[in-house]
């Protein structure tokens, strides 16, 4: 996966402030148990003693073997001892050491395997992260929440063409998201958020994304136009790989908003057929909200798109009046 160079290096900072943080820390800890335990300090230098003791009897050369093994019995015996009066004062016995966070490659970001360094998984999450933070800057996503979404300003009264009252189906919807964006998981299906203007679209998707977010999933939320501008671009440029493309396919919730309203190219067409049907076939979930009807979208961006959208996604109709008048007037 590619990403720009700007998320190597903010995903890199992170990473060396974690990993420096962990020896700073560590480091406090060790001043703090050598005033308390002199001792400590003693078998420190004496367990270094030993380390370079060894380095000069290698270097020697000739047969060292009798005395390196006594160099080992003493530094297993000193090493021993300092165990034990860590433990014995009620430390862990590894308390010296640095705590980083993973495990794995000491918050370095990349590991060993078969003979080859290769980039571990928590920095390859952090890539994920910082891209979709940075794709995230520009979104309203704090206003928009399930508890501000209220559905008393959708009305009453059937609709003479379905028989539908907005006010059950919106409730419906809202009930629909809600349980959405709680048992969300990484292969949850799709959802495509139809009707008019204003009925809360936007609203509600973003809603889903700040608790799919604070389940601690990545989310990318964009509006059609900023995502294919962002992709036309780089496709066309001589800079490096389509990373913008790559962050979308990466994180577990792509949430595409206003579909339709985006300048139409051949380019654009055919990537947003791209995009879904990628996604599509990791069994990677994504949100779109439009205001076009079946019929629009399938004159828009064909009919393989359609019947895509239509085998992998949860239709959801918005109905009512717009609520950016409606509400106004019940405020
Ligand atoms: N049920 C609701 N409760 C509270 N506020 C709402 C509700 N529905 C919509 N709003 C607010 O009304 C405005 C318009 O809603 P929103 O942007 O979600 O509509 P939309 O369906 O996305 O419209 P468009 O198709 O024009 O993008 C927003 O400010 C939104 O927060
Ligand atoms: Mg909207
Ligand atoms: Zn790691």
């Amino acid at each position: 996966m590619g990403y720009s160079k700007s998320v190597y290096k903010k995903a890199a900072d992170r990473l060396f402030e974690q990993r420096q943080l962990a020896q700073k820390q560590a480091e406090a800890r060790r001043e703090e148990i050598y005033s308390r335990l002199p001792r400590v300090r003693e078998l420190e230098q004496q367990i270094a003693l030993c380390g370079s003791e060894a380095v000069r009897t290698v270097l020697r050369g000739g047969d060292a073997a009798a005395e390196m093994a006594k160099l080992r019995d003493k530094n297993l015996a000193l090493q021993a001892e300092l165990r034990e009066l860590l433990v014995s004062n009620g430390y862990d016995q590894d308390v010296l050491e640095p705590r980083y966070l993973c495990k794995k490659c000491d918050d370095t970001g990349y590991v060993e395997a078969h003979g080859r360094t290769v980039v571990c998984t928590c920095l390859k999450r952090l890539l994920t992260t910082v891209a979709c933070e940075e794709l995230n800057r520009t979104a309203p996503l704090k206003l928009c929440t399930f508890e501000s979404f209220d559905t008393d300003s959708y009305s009453q009264t059937p609709d003479p063409d379905t028989g539908m009252v907005p006010r059950r189906h919106m409730e419906k919807i809202l009930k629909y998201c809600q349980s959405y964006a709680q048992n969300f998981t990484p292969q949850s299906n799709s959802i495509l958020m139809k009707g008019a203007t204003g009925l809360g679209k936007t609203h509600l998707s973003l809603a889903i994304a700040n608790e799919v977010i604070r389940r601690g999933y990545s989310v990318i939320y964009a509006s059609a136009p900023e995502i294919f501008m962002k992709m036309e671009k780089e496709h066309f440029s001589r800079e490096a790989a389509d990373t913008t493309f790559d962050s979308l396919l990466d994180c577990d919730l792509l949430i595409i908003d206003d579909l339709g309203t985006e300048f139409k190219t051949a380019f654009t067409t055919a990537q947003v057929y791209n995009l879904f049907n990628s996604r599509v076939l990791q069994g990677k979930p994504l949100i779109i909200n439009t205001n076009l009807t079946m019929a629009q979208l399938e004159r828009e961006y064909s009919n393989r798109f359609v019947s895509r959208v239509n085998g992998a996604a949860q239709k959801l109709d918005f109905l009512g009046e717009d609520q950016r008048i409606a509400r106004k007037q019940v405020n």
